[in-house]
C-alpha cells in the first residue's frame, strides 16, 4: 500500500509540485495540509487540469485555488457513512484525527468485489465477547446467554426466549416441544431454506409442501386451507426474504382448525404484520442467527414464546432432556442445543443495534429501488403489501427466466455476489413426494435473484450491478 506522505502537499506548493505529487501517488488526488499540518484541501488531477485551462502556470500557488468544500472523513467514523461519501467524483477520502491531521485516507476501488452479506460487528460486540472470554464461562451457561433470550424476546414482543445452537435447532426444538411426531402433518411452504422441512422430518412427521403467493412469495394461505386433513397439527409460515406472510389469514386458518404456528422468522427479524412484530404470532416462533442474518452470533437460533409451560420443556429439551431440579436425572430423550455465553455476548450486542441495522438496511433497499426504478424486465420485492411492514433482508427481484442465470453468471463474473432463489422443494427428489401442487413457487424461483445486501454496498456499486443487469437485459 501507498504510503499516506505521497498524498500529502502543503498549501504552499505550486501546480507544478502538485501535479508531481499527484503523479507520483497515481491515485489522481493530493491531500493540502497548512503549516500545522492540518487538512485544508483536496486538489485532484480534474482541479489542476481546470486551472490550467484557465491560464494559470505551473510556479503558481496553489493556495488560493483550495477550495473549502471537500469530503474527508474522521478516525472513528463509522464505516458505513464513510462508504456512503464515495461517489462518481470522490475516489479516495481523507482520514483526520481530531487536530484535523491526516492519519489514513480510504480508496474507492471500481473492481471490488461486493459480498452478498456481511455481519454488522461494530457496535459493543468485541467488548462483550472479550467480557465473556475473560469470565471464563465459555460454553453454555453465563450473564449473556440470559441477557440475549431477555433482550431479544422482548425486542420482539413474547414472554420468553430460549437460545439454541442454531435456526434448525430452534425449529426441531420448537417442534419436539408441541409433541409433532409420527402420524402428524405439518405444512411448509415450496420456497424456504431446507431447514424448514427437515425439521419436521426429524420429528418423524410428515411435511406437506404447498404453493407461495404471487405477490409476497410466502405461503398462500388459500392453499394451506386445501392442505389440511385430520392429521394436520401445525403450519410453518417462512417469513422469506424478509416478508411477512399474511398472518391474519394463517391465525384464522389455526385457530379454526386447532392448529399450532410455528413462524420460521429466520429471514424477517423485526418484520411487522399488522404493526405486531413476527415471531409474536406463534405458539412458539424461531429464529436464526446465521452470519447472513439480520443479527448475528455466528452460528445461532433462538425460540421465542408466551408460554411459561413451552419455555420450560424447550429448556429441558435443549439441555439434553435432563431434570431442571435434579441434575443428571434426564426426564425425556433431549438433545444439546444450547447456544454458548460467548455467542450470546454477540447476540447481546447485536440486539442493542437492531433498529439502527434494519434502518441502514431499508435505507440501501431504497437506494436499490430509487437505481433500478424503471428498468422494464426487473421486479423488484413487493414492500406495499397491505398490513405487511416487510424488512430488508437480502435485496431480491425477479427477471425474465429466460435471462435469470445469464445475469447471475455476468455479476459473478465481475466479483458480484449474488443469489438465485431457493429451488422449490417440490423440485428436490428428496422432497417431492411430500409437495401438492405447486405452480407459482416453480415460476417465481426461476425468476429470483438475491442481490447484495452487505455493508460494502453503496451508491456506487448499485449503479454498477444496475448497469451489469441492463447490459444483459
Ligand atoms: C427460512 C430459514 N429457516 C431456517 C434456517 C436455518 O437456520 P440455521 O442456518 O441457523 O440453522 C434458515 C437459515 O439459513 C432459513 O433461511
Amino acid at each position: 500500500m501507498m504510503e499516506l506522505e505521497r498524498l500529502i502537499c502543503s498549501d504552499k506548493a505550486t501546480i507544478r509540485d502538485v501535479m508531481m505529487c499527484i503523479d507520483r501517488n497515481a491515485e489522481g488526488t493530493a491531500f493540502i495540509t497548512d503549516d500545522t499540518g492540518s487538512l485544508v484541501g483536496v486538489i485532484t488531477d480534474g482541479d489542476i487540469r481546470r486551472l490550467l485551462i484557465s491560464g494559470y502556470g505551473l510556479q503558481d500557488s496553489v493556495e488560493t485555488h483550495i477550495s473549502s468544500d471537500f469530503v474527508y472523513a474522521r478516525k472513528g467514523d463509522d464505516s458505513t457513512d464513510i462508504i456512503n461519501k464515495f461517489s462518481e467524483r470522490i475516489r479516495i477520502i481523507p482520514i483526520v484525527d481530531e487536530n484535523r491531521r491526516v492519519v489514513d485516507y480510504v480508496g474507492y476501488d471500481e473492481n471490488v468485489h461486493i459480498p452478498l452479506a456481511q455481519p454488522q460487528l461494530n457496535g459493543n460486540e468485541y467488548k462483550y465477547l472479550m467480557d465473556a472470554f475473560f469470565s471464563t464461562w465459555i460454553s453454555s451457561t453465563g450473564e449473556y446467554i440470559t441477557r440475549f433470550e431477555e433482550s431479544f424476546s422482548n425486542y420482539c414482543g413474547a414472554q420468553y426466549g430460549v437460545a439454541t445452537s442454531n435456526g434448525t435447532t430452534a425449529l426441531h426444538l420448537a417442534l419436539t416441544a408441541l409433541g409433532i411426531g409420527p402420524g402428524d402433518e405439518v405444512i411448509v411452504p415450496d420456497i424456504t431454506f431446507a431447514a424448514t422441512i427437515n425439521a419436521v422430518i426429524y420429528t418423524g412427521a410428515t411435511p406437506v409442501i404447498v404453493d407461495i403467493e404471487e405477490n409476497s412469495w410466502c405461503i398462500d394461505p388459500i392453499e394451506i386451507e386445501k392442505a389440511i386433513t385430520p392429521r394436520t397439527k401445525a403450519i410453518i409460515p417462512v417469513h422469506v426474504y424478509g416478508q411477512p406472510c399474511d398472518m391474519g389469514e394463517i391465525c384464522r386458518i389455526a385457530e379454526k382448525n386447532k392448529l399450532y404456528i410455528v413462524e420460521d422468522c429466520a429471514e424477517a427479524h423485526g418484520a411487522e404484520w399488522n404493526h405486531r412484530k413476527v415471531g409474536s404470532f406463534g405458539v412458539i416462533s424461531c429464529f436464526s442467527f446465521f452470519g447472513n442474518k439480520v443479527i448475528t452470533t455466528g452460528e445461532g437460533g433462538m425460540c421465542i414464546t408466551d408460554s411459561e409451560k413451552l419455555n420450560s420443556k424447550m429448556r429441558i429439551l435443549r439441555d439434553h432432556g435432563m431434570s431442571r431440579e435434579r441434575k443428571y436425572y434426564h426426564e425425556v430423550i433431549g438433545f444439546n442445543y444450547r447456544m454458548t455465553n460467548m455467542q450470546a455476548a454477540i447476540g447481546t450486542a447485536q440486539v442493542e443495534r437492531i433498529d439502527k441495522i434494519l434502518e441502514w438496511r431499508t435505507k440501501l433497499e431504497e437506494q436499490y429501488r430509487e437505481t433500478f426504478g424503471g428498468i422494464e424486465g426487473v421486479i423488484l420485492q413487493n414492500n406495499n403489501l397491505p398490513g405487511r411492514k416487510k424488512i430488508a433482508w437480502l435485496v431480491s427481484v425477479l427477471v425474465n427466466e429466460d435471462k435469470r442465470d445469464i445475469i447471475l453468471a455476468k455479476l459473478k463474473e465481475n466479483d458480484v455476489d449474488v443469489r438465485a432463489f431457493f429451488i422449490p422443494l417440490s423440485e428436490m427428489d428428496i422432497y417431492r413426494k411430500y409437495a401438492l401442487n405447486c405452480r407459482v413457487s416453480r415460476k417465481i424461483s426461476r425468476m429470483g435473484i438475491n442481490l447484495p445486501t452487505a455493508y460494502e454496498v453503496n451508491g456506487e456499486s448499485i449503479e454498477r450491478i444496475r448497469n451489469m443487469i441492463c447490459s444483459v437485459l
